[in-house]
């Protein structure tokens, strides 16, 4: 934590970061790019012309003492109003990424290894390496065809990655597809390490739909994109040995080398810039601060859940009926706006100092503030392990993708919180909400979990000397 700064070298490698351009993707990357430049190096943020725009000049200009770090961008091919990943709907950006932004990623990267970047070249270097989002392929071969060596860097969590490598066993031994009227709280056997405690259940969302001719798109498109992470000349993952030690592992057995230097968000915790989509409401960190310590149940399903009208009314009766005060972070285009005004009004009705509703949070320093008690989550990665590192026990509701095996891990194996997983019901919010309050057990383990990632992340942690690893393989392959 707080890893100390290196003084500026203009020879010092100059690294093109390229996530996804969604918001889970580009926050674990903007403080790993964060880390890059404390550690002396230049880096290139890549952001799509549409969240730059969205992000704005003055949001997204790096800090004024942090002139190794500039933004640049390229078109993700859709037009303004598309609604892009929410919802769940990622296999249109990446394609639309693949088949027209990659030619605007491909000169711009020419120009930046000429050493000739968007008008100047603000005194950076030509480009030597490439950090791209492990979902586009296209990214790091187009790199490497340049002569630019390029990494892989995975957003979602190594026991996911794991699974998603385990598809072909899985096949083998009969796990999948999932036949109609299977039980899926039967174990799943095929996913090393994790034989004692997943079910079919906690697979990642798309393994459920997959058929025997590995014809379902998603499926198709996981396997593609984790047989070219395994050909890269390495693999980055934002998690700790104390969160998921035996998953990295058994990972490096697929991979050329793997370093995991997460959470990175623990490990930078000041990013270089602001990196949000949405304008998170503060006014929510004065009203958390007339809260009474661990009273408040922040409620929030990260940047892409959609939620129905039905499920919106379970969470709502059960967060009234378990009694505790609560933060709920409801985007604009995450219900329709009859549901956000039957929010809003019940709000109202339970009081301004029992509920507040907002946009967006600034969800860091919720976690980090004293008056939240637990965390009502959709278990994405970076939510997860934002929460695993302060301390805060989770409910999780996992919608799609990693979620489901991230929740289990929360229930199962750190067991820092609860899964309601594939149950959406107002007793059971209650409940679960009620005992992630007041359990002392599971607030035990959500302490001594924080502190073992605290350990990671600090000087000479595990995370930490990975990260001083991964600087060294950079500086390298620049010479
Ligand atoms: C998705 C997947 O869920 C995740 O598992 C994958 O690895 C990356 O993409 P998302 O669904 O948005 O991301 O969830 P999450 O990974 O939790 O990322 C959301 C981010 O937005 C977090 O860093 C969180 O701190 C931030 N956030 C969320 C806010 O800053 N304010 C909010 O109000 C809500």
């Amino acid at each position: 934590m707080g890893h100390k700064a290196v003084a500026s070298d203009a020879a010092a490698p100059h690294v093109l970061v390229f996530p996804v351009p969604a918001q889970g993707h580009i926050n674990c990357m903007m403080h790993f790019a964060t880390g890059l430049v404390a550690a002396g190096l230049h880096v290139t943020f890549l952001h799509s012309d549409h969240n730059l725009r969205r992000l704005g000049d003055a949001r997204a200009a790096p800090a004024a003492d942090t002139p190794r770090l500039r933004f640049l961008s390229v078109p993700d091919g859709l037009p303004d109003d598309h609604a892009r990943a929410i919802g769940g709907g990622i296999m249109g950006l990446l394609e639309s990424l693949r088949t027209k932004g990659s030619v605007a990623y491909r000169s711009l990267l020419a120009s930046l290894v000429r050493g000739a970047g968007d008008n100047s070249n603000d005194g950076f270097p030509p480009v030597s390496c490439v950090f791209a989002d492990g979902l586009m392929p296209f990214a790091v071969d187009i790199a490497e065809e340049i002569g630019v060596p390029a990494l892989v860097f995975r957003t979602a969590s190594a026991c996911s990655v794991l699974a998603n490598m385990s598809i072909p066993r899985l096949f083998e031994l009969g796990e999948l597809p999932f036949r109609s009227g299977d039980d899926l709280d039967e174990p799943v056997r095929g996913v090393p390490g994790m034989e004692g405690f997943l079910r079919r259940r906690d697979l990642p969302s798309y393994f459920r739909t997959c058929t025997e001719n590995h014809t379902d798109p998603m499926v198709k498109m996981l396997m593609d994109v984790t047989a070219h992470s395994c050909r890269a000349r390495a693999v980055v993952l934002n998690t700790a040995a104390s969160l998921e030690g035996s998953a990295v592992a058994h990972i490096a057995t697929h991979v050329r080398d793997v370093f995991a230097v997460g959470p990175l968000h623990a490990m930078f915790p000041a990013p270089a810039s602001n990196a949000s989509l949405w304008r998170a409401d503060d006014g929510c960190m004065a009203w958390l601060d007339g809260q009474p310590d661990r009273s408040v149940v922040y409620v929030s399903l990260g940047s892409l859940v959609t939620i129905s009208k039905e499920q919106f009314t379970e969470f709502l009766s059960g967060l009234v009926s378990a009694g505790y005060p609560f933060l709920w972070v409801l985007r604009p285009d995450m219900v329709g706006a009859s549901e956000s005004a039957a929010l809003r009004e019940a709000v109202t009705s339970a009081g301004e100092s029992k509920a507040r509703v907002v946009g967006w949070a600034p969800q860091l320093d919720v976690l980090r503030h004293r008056a939240v008690g637990c965390f009502l989550t959709h278990a994405g990665w970076n939510s997860t392990v934002e929460a695993a590192a302060e301390g805060v026990p989770m409910v999780c509701w996992p919608f799609f993708a990693d979620q489901q095996i991230n929740s289990r891990f929360v229930g199962a194996v750190w067991r820092t919180g609860l899964d309601m997983k594939d149950v959406c019901d107002r007793a059971v919010v209650a409940r679960m909400i009620r005992e992630a309050m007041e359990s002392p057990k599971i607030r035990a383990s959500a302490k001594a979990l924080a502190r073992q990632v605290r350990c990671d992340v600090a000087d000479g942690g595990t995370s930490a000397v990975e990260f001083e690893r991964l600087v060294e393989f950079i500086k390298n392959l620049s010479t």
